[in-house]
């Protein structure tokens, strides 16, 4: 079964939207296989994103996530992948469709709530950067 690899940012926790968001997950059918709390250094949050070095956002992104606490999550279930990015809309909240998580619950752009990979290769990637191997094989 496929797996998805989320973040919630720190606004998640601040606004009280985790269960919320959770819960959306849950209810679609996906199975959370780990779910964890952290405040995340900053050199973790720079590999997660090393793609978007140097673009004008960058700094400000990497600031954000390593603010406050975010939340960590692995769930599972068919074409997981395509499925999480379909319920988390399009990176701009302003044009996310209504019913997606940022396209109902958020409106900027660096503070969209939530992160999510977008393939299997960038799974493999980012996974292994905030999970031991131990924690996924349950
Ligand atoms: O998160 P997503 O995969 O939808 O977008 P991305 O292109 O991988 O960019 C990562 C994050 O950078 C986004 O979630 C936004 O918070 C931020 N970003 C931004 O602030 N301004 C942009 N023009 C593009 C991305
Ligand atoms: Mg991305």
């Amino acid at each position: 079964m496929e797996r998805s690899f989320i973040i919630l940012k720190p606004s998640c926790l601040k606004r009280a939207l985790v269960g919320e968001i959770i819960s959306r997950f849950e209810k679609k059918g996906l199975r959370i296989v780990q779910l964890k709390v952290a405040r995340l250094p900053r050199e973790k949050v720079e590999e997660l994103y090393q793609q978007h070095a140097g673009k004008p956002f960058y700094e400000r992104l990497v600031d954000f996530m390593t603010s406050d606490r975010v939340v960590l999550m692995v769930v599972e279930g068919r074409n997981a992948i395509d499925v999480v990015r379909r319920m988390v809309g399009a990176t701009d909240p302003v044009e996310a469709n209504p019913g997606t998580i940022r396209g109902d619950l958020a409106l900027d752009k660096t503070d969209n709530l939530i992160h999510a990979c977008d393939s299997p290769e960038s799974y493999e990637r980012e996974v292994r950067i905030f999970f031991d191997e131990r924690e996924l094989s349950e």
